[in-house]
């Protein structure tokens, strides 16, 4: 298909441009110069890489945490709320990592945006709210999450409500392990994914089993199901993505290779496909035996707690989202051992003075009040070995 035919070019805002899901992004855009436009960039303090993505792409407004001239490279600096909600932007990536991506979320649903969704701990923090501003503002939220986008992907075309969502987890660096044996375990072991290459938080959610919770938050709010028609099996191949069962029985599953690049592109040019060479492909043939176990929720403290917590509800899930960025940050940073994480996740949470129907700024609060005491509780630690 001639892409520059009747093909209007879609103005794209891209939140964390200098992480792993923002230069993938970019890495499509690349490829599709006829169909993306970039009007906004939106880092944080990854200036030499911001620096070379703003004189590359030449976006008409950029926002970062770096220090750069008010004007570099013909780019302007504005504010990330303001960007967003420009007249001329289509679509917002959401790919800023941790809480801090709620307050620009917020505004360009507000702002009638749609929005391509990796970020998920906003959606943790308030999930309710963000489908609600979706609705009301006439946006769409595109799942740029694997999980969730292989569940979308599942239900286009479907009239029928799903039964059943199984999300499929690959069980993180620490997969054959009990929990007990983790206790001397280093950030460099944790940060080494079986399958996946991914920013430092998510792989360190996902060797907790944190991130699984969060996508199981995540997936309730998004395709509007109770949490109790929602499985996590074990699939150590991470080849299917994740599946969705219907009342007769069928089960649809979405296949791919363990890459960002495809989940990123349909989020960005959904409803269509096109060919990219850069993407990688799947051979059915050689990819093997797929195999799917029951998980054992018992050895993983991480996602029993954040389920527990995610379906208490009000400003619950925002304290979460807290808490585990500020554990992810101790124990990345020596502090407080990989096997203390659900414990001291869970001594903030049980000291959380919850709001039972949160605003956008009570879920701001509660995240921020929630890291932050939990920061200041371990700061002064250091692990002795
Ligand atoms: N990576 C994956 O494969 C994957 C898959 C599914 C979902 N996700 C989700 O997508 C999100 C991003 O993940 P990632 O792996 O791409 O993380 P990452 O590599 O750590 O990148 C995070 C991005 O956010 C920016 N950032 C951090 N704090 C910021 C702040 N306060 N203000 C503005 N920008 C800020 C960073 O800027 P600097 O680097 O310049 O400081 C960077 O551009 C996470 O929520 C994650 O759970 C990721």
């Amino acid at each position: 298909m001639d892409l520059t035919v009747n093909t209007p070019v879609k103005k794209l805002v891209v939140l964390g441009s200098t992480g792993s899901i923002g230069t993938q992004t970019l890495e499509v855009v690349r490829a599709f110069p006829e169909r993306f436009e970039i009007v906004g960039l939106v880092n944080g303090r990854n200036t030499e890489l911001f620096k070379k993505q703003l004189e590359e792409f030449k976006p008409v407004f950029f926002d970062t945490l770096g220090d750069i001239d008010a004007n570099y490279a013909g780019s302007q600096f504005a504010p990330v709320e303001e960007i967003v909600s420009r007249p001329e932007v289509d679509l917002v990536m959401a790919a800023m990592v941790g809480c801090a991506g709620l307050l620009p979320v917020i505004a360009a649903l507000n702002a009638g945006k749609d929005l391509a969704l990796a970020n998920k701990e906003v959606i943790v923090m308030a999930g309710d709210l963000l489908m609600k501003g979706a609705r009301e503002g006439g946006a769409m939220i595109l799942p740029a999450d694997s999980e969730p986008s292989a569940i979308w992907q599942c239900l286009e075309g479907e009239t029928s409500y799903p039964s059943r969502l199984i999300i499929t987890a690959s069980g993180g660096a620490f997969r054959d392990r009990t929990w007990e044996s983790l206790s001397d375990v280093t950030p460099e072991q944790a940060l080494k994914h079986p399958t996946w290459s991914m920013g430092p938080k998510i792989t360190i959610d996902s060797a907790t089993l944190m991130n699984k919770a969060f996508e199981v938050i995540e997936s309730r709010w998004m395709f509007d199901i109770p949490f109790d028609q929602i499985d996590v099996t074990i699939h150590r191949q991470s080849i299917v993505h994740s599946m969705v069962e219907f009342a007769d029985g069928t089960i649809k599953a979405q296949l791919g290779p363990t890459s960002m690049l495809q989940v990123i592109q349909h989020a960005l040019m959904y409803p269509d496909r096109h060919e990219n060479s850069a993407l990688p492909k799947l051979d059915a043939v050689s990819m093997g035996a797929l195999t799917f176990e029951d998980m054992d929720q018992s050895l993983y403290p991480c996602f029993e707690l954040a389920l527990e917590y995610g379906k208490k509800g009000g400003t619950y899930p925002a304290a979460l989202a807290g808490a585990d960025e500020a554990a992810v940050e101790l124990f990345s940073t020596g502090k407080i051992r990989f096997t203390e994480i659900p414990d001291v996740v869970a001594s903030t949470l049980a000291n959380h003075d919850v709001i039972a129907d949160p605003s956008v700024d009570d879920a701001i609060e509660a995240a921020r009040w929630s890291t932050e005491s939990t920061l200041s509780r371990h700061n002064h630690c250091t692990i002795l070995s």
